[in-house]
């Protein structure tokens, strides 16, 4: 986003706006090697090189974690070619750039995480962290306690066999069924082939937990953002063994642009 360059140093901590003005016209400060003295003049922080006495500036943002009901009909990327909704248009009022921690399907709907702390988001989607991830499956007709024994043991996919998941009995009607399905996995679709697999067909799929964070009853199209004790509940966990890397309070900056969540689990 462009910005006034005195309100990209201030934010960057060099100075206050006013004596970011006077260090603007002294000269000192260049965008993409181009000496910029004209006060008002704007750059983008996140494309532009910015420089101060020729060294790069980088901007310092807040961390964020945010607990989205995503509906169905939201892709979950950042841009989509064919012009879908995202869910990012649904962040009213949250300034920073937060990326999608994992992926749910555009007819999946529940809770998905996003943040800017890149370092978690990381950790979290990590194979080796065996996530709990809790859906509750709407599917045609009965489902039979062998299709759940099936489920729950691991079923043959193209990708090779599904690791063993708790699979339960919710409720059941006369035409529908819901189970609930709770996998570690984060394949592209997995709740949904594990089902086809077994002979069920998915008509609604909802992720209703994401490790101890649950939906609740919040509604499609919520948010909010994660208590910093659930913030220090997820470092901890993740924190590899031995490497120092303790539980971190909300509140700290990250770098900009240190989000490195574009790995495609869906
Ligand atoms: N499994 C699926 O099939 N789809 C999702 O969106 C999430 C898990």
């Amino acid at each position: 986003m462009l910005e006034r360059l005195q309100k990209i140093l201030s934010q960057a901590g060099v100075a206050s706006r006013r004596e970011s003005e006077g260090i603007i016209a002294a000269g000192r400060v260049a965008v993409n090697g181009t000496v910029v003295t004209e006060l008002g003049t704007k750059a983008d922080p996140d494309t532009d090189t910015i420089t101060l006495d020729g060294k790069p500036i980088t901007i310092e943002e807040k961390r964020v974690y945010i607990l989205l009901y995503k509906p169905v009909g939201y892709m979950t990327t950042m841009k989509d070619p064919e012009g879908r909704p995202i869910v990012s248009d649904l962040l009213n009022g949250v300034k920073e750039r937060v990326y999608p921690i994992g992926r749910l399907d555009y007819n999946t709907e529940g809770l998905l995480l996003l943040t800017n702390d890149g370092a978690l988001a990381n950790s979290l989607m990590h194979p080796s962290h065996e996530v709990d991830k809790g859906y509750l499956v709407r599917v045609s007709g009965q489902v039979s306690p062998l299709q759940i024994k099936k489920l729950s043991e691991g079923v043959k996919l193209e990708d090779g066999m599904t690791a063993p998941a708790k699979v339960l009995p919710v409720s059941e009607s006369e035409n529908n069924s819901w189970i609930s399905i709770t996998i570690h996995e984060g394949r592209y679709r997995q709740v949904r082939r594990m089902c086809e697999a077994v002979g069920l067909n998915v008509v609604r799929l909802k992720r209703a937990r994401y490790d101890f964070l649950e939906i609740g009853d919040m509604k499609p199209g919520e948010y909010r953002h994660l208590a910093p004790e659930e913030v220090t509940r997820l470092n901890r966990k993740m924190a590899p063994v031995g490497t120092g890397r303790g539980p971190r309070k909300t509140g700290v900056v990250a770098r900009r642009g240190s989000t490195g969540t574009g790995r495609r689990t869906r």
